[in-house]
């Protein structure tokens, strides 16, 4: 009979319930608005609306906040949320990573015997050189359901703050490791593909997550600690230029593209305002203009900074007050914990602001199935971590990616011709060195020296005692094996104590006595000399560059779990290498010139300030964005161009604009129009530009090929990039077989720049748009946009 039960389903019911919470199993969910629970407390789950699944998340969340006296919700407003027992919601620590695996850097997650390690794939940098889109994604996807596994069995959240999307400014950065690089195109398309394989369920029309993923850390932040300038206290001073070319379209892309939930504000300043506390960046443009359906989250601790380090207010309660108010929905730690009860005691705070914030939390919550469980999910346990389908693609993923930067011929390295194989260097056994920021305990290690002798007999010498490399005692012993040797495999490179959060380069050289070991291993060696460099950013070897006793160079990034085998299968030529530089290589001098502190992207003549990244730099480089050699070739053949003119009769209300200190006639009497009126919205439409280049692979390797295309805009525009990076696109070729890649671009979105007053503009006149990687090495196709029957000129 429906309604009444006998004393044999109470037994039944009370014995579930202590095997639920006395014996649960791998695979049980924990969720808040479970019926056994809510009858065991001992009460009628139905009064409760936030556990009525057939309302929206957000009503169900402005329920909970408000049956929540104001002491309980401020109990909720910081990273470790203390939970209301009386409404059955438990305790959650909102602190998560998941950089390139599960990781343990947050409280949210343990390894232990129930899960003690997970995949660790390469560092961000690194798997960034792959330029492959869906490996991007499927490792977001990996990590998501190892995440889950975790999750299950009690060792991992579900909000994760990962990934660091921001754009790598300067190669001395110290977490330049975490970020996609320097190209604002390639770190979008990361953050877009990276988010969606973390939160994206397998119903694509759901409102569902995954995993809730964190885009960060918002905004112009990239300089940790250098020469007694550190980022707790850093004004950066962005120009609005700078701004909206460079450092916003990631986060504006990583929030409405990738969807991301959540935005993490960083601890500088930027022109004067602390990040967490500028209502214009968090509630005017991540919460309002870019729709963001999640929460914003203080990076850890900076409320406390704004009060305490940089002195912005006067008060705690005043940093907690202008914060809130700015857009800023959780803490991490305990700011917002200690000081929301006295600001609102004092009126410095509304309630109502708090119950917004809440929403925004709880809303996410809802969607992650923390309080109805996840059917989907429900099945992932300890067995979906480090699978070997896991490990082999953390393998794959360093191979998609390291990047060849010389090669005189002797790479790849055949077995049938080496007896002995000397390995030399300070990373030659790295294994924790190779996971690198933000990682967890890793399934295994497999250090280069194990790659390899999978390969060959190996004759290893350390060469130095660590990468500090402080004396040249251990050189000669070095160097003997490497005379004794066919050939010479030198591993060198930074670990964390060079460059990590908190701590800047000041050079671009090797540490101590690195470059001494190789020059004069390589000096003696009777066979080639191969250099691998496992470093998180650039770094000057122009020395081993030049030399003619160096045969080849590998960048290999810190290269995760599976490292060793990536590096000996492509030094071996079981594959050919195909990753890219996501970023500019510069000699030393250019850290001698450039201050870390000046954040133009833009050079400056008058000052001798040289520009930042490939988009503005005109100086000497070691390699140019986009670099990297294969073991085999590839020819290119434009197949067709839509048009090369895009003629368009301007309608009657569309206003023209003269250019920014153009120092040119211009092409047309409409000189450029501005993308956000509403008059061009209309034209951009119809501004399509579809490239069919054919790729062949004309070499002797089966092999990847990054194709790249640039756009050159029309000459003479100051300020504008010397080129721009505005479609990618990796293919796999067989010897001897073709592809043809369709390239669709829209010249608003492509060919429009910011001039310097900080409007989107598209200029009139030919821009050039180039296949490959630079003048001598590339093809090129005009797109000439030409503007007729211009009204007034404004
Ligand atoms: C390589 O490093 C691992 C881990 O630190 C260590 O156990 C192993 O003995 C090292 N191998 C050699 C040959 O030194
Ligand atoms: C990096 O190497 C230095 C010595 O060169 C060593 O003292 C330090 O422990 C290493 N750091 C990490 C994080 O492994
Ligand atoms: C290369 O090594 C040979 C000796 O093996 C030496 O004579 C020569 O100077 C070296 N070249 C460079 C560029 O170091
Ligand atoms: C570098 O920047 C700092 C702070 O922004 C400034 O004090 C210093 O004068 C600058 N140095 C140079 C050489 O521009
Ligand atoms: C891109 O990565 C995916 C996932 O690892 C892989 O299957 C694919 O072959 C890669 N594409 C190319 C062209 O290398
Ligand atoms: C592109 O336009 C420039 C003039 O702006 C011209 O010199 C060049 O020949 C054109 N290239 C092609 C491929 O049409």
């Amino acid at each position: 009979m429906p309604g009444i039960m006998n004393w044999k389903c109470w037994v039944c019911v009370i014995a579930a319930v202590i095997a639920a919470t006395v014996f649960r199993c791998e695979g049980d969910e924990i969720y808040v608005c479970d019926p056994m629970k809510f009858e065991m407390m001992g009460k009628d789950i139905k009064q409760f609306a936030f556990c009525d699944s057939s309302l929206g998340f957000e009503e169900r969340a402005i329920d909970l906040v408000s049956r929540m006296t104001l002491q309980e919700k401020v109990g909720q407003m910081g990273s470790t949320s203390t939970g209301v027992p009386r409404l059955g919601l438990p305790k959650y620590e909102w602190w998560s990573e998941g950089l390139h695996g599960v990781s343990n850097t947050g409280p949210g997650i343990v390894f232990d015997q129930r899960v003690p390690g997970a995949t660790s794939f390469p560092l961000v940098i690194l798997s960034a050189a792959s330029f492959n889109e869906t490996l991007w994604r499927v490792m977001g996807e990996i990590v998501s359901t190892e995440a889950r596994g975790m999750h299950n069995s009690g060792t991992a959240g579900l909000t994760y703050w990962s990934p660091n999307i921001n754009l790598l400014r300067d190669p001395r950065w110290g977490r330049a490791q975490e970020t996609p690089g320097e190209d604002p195109l390639v770190v979008s398309r990361y953050a877009v593909n990276y988010v969606r394989g973390l939160q994206d369920t397998s119903s694509s029309s759901s409102n569902m997550l995954k995993v809730a993923s964190c885009c960060k850390h918002y905004t112009a932040y990239d300089l940790d600690a250098w020469k007694g300038i550190d980022r707790l206290h850093f004004d950066a001073e962005v120009t609005q230029q700078d701004m909206l070319d460079t450092f916003q379209p990631p986060f504006e892309a990583c929030v409405t593209q990738g969807a991301g939930s959540c935005a993490m504000c960083s601890f500088n300043k930027i022109n004067g305002i602390p990040s967490c506390a500028d209502p214009q960046l968090l509630k005017n443009t991540v919460r309002g203009e870019w729709n963001l359906n999640g929460y914003i989250v203080a990076d850890c601790d900076s409320i406390q900074v704004l009060f305490q380090s940089q002195m912005y207010v006067k008060t705690p309660e005043d940093a907690v007050a202008y914060v809130l108010r700015s857009g800023l929905d959780l803490d991490c730690e305990h700011f917002y914990t200690d000081y929301l009860l006295p600001a609102v005691v004092k009126g410095k705070v509304k309630e109502s602001d708090i119950d917004r914030a809440l929403v925004y939390t709880y809303t996410t919550l809802m969607r992650l199935g923390f309080f109805d469980g996840s059917k989907e999910y429900a099945s992932l346990g300890a067995k979906d971590v480090c699978t070997p389908e896991h490990q082999e693609l953390a393998v794959e993923a360093a191979r998609q990616s390291i990047v060849l930067l010389k090669n005189d011929g002797s790479l790849p390295l055949s077995t049938s011709k080496i007896t002995t194989l000397a390995v030399i260097g300070p990373h030659a056994n790295a294994t924790q060195a190779m996971i690198g920021n933000y990682a967890g305990v890793p399934c295994k290690y497999t250090s280069p020296i194990d790659g390899l002798e999978k390969y060959t007999k190996i004759d290893y010498k350390l060469g130095c005692y660590d990468v500090a490399c402080g004396d040249t005692s251990l050189i000669p012993s070095a160097v003997e094996a490497s005379r004794k040797a066919d050939t010479t495999v030198l591993v060198v490179g930074y670990n964390l104590t060079f460059e990590a959060e908190g701590h800047d380069r000041e050079d671009l050289l090797l540490p101590g006595q690195q470059q001494q070991l190789v020059a004069q291993v390589a000096f003696a060696s009777k066979g080639p000399v191969i250099l691998v460099v496992m470093t998180g950013s650039a770094v000057d070897i122009s020395f081993a560059q030049k030399s003619g006793n160096i045969s080849g160079i590998l960048w290999v990034g810190y290269p995760g779990q599976g490292g060793g085998d990536a590096i000996a299968q492509l030094i071996f030529g079981t594959h050919s290498p195909g990753g890219r530089l996501p970023m500019t290589w510069y000699p030393n001098q250019y850290a001698e010139i450039v201050n870390m502190t000046d954040m133009h992207m833009r050079a400056n003549l008058a000052t001798q300030y040289p520009g930042r990244t490939y988009r503005f730099y005109t100086g000497d480089t070691l390699y140019p964005f986009g670099y990297g050699l294969s073991y085999t070739s590839f020819q290119y053949t434009i197949k067709s161009q839509s048009s090369q003119f895009l003629k368009v009769h301007l309608p009657k209300n569309q206003k023209c604009y003269s250019l920014f200190e153009s120092s040119e006639q211009p092409v047309s009497n409409c000189p450029s129009i501005r993308l956000e009126d509403k008059s061009s919205k209309n034209l951009c439409k119809d501004l399509e530009i579809q490239i069919q280049v054919e790729i062949k692979n004309s070499g002797t390797r089966d092999g990847s090929e990054v194709v790249l295309l640039y756009v050159v805009p029309p000459s003479g525009r100051v300020g504008a990039p010397v080129k721009q990076l505005i479609s990618f696109q990796r293919v796999f070729l067989t010897v001897g077989s073709s592809e043809v890649v369709v390239m669709k671009i829209n010249a608003c979105d492509s060919l429009g720049l910011v001039d310097n007053a900080g409007y989107k503009i598209l200029p009139a006149g030919t821009h050039t748009l180039m296949i490959g990687q630079d003048s001598t090495n590339s093809i090129s196709v005009n797109a000439t946009f030409l503007p007729t029957s211009p009204p007034t000129v404004v």
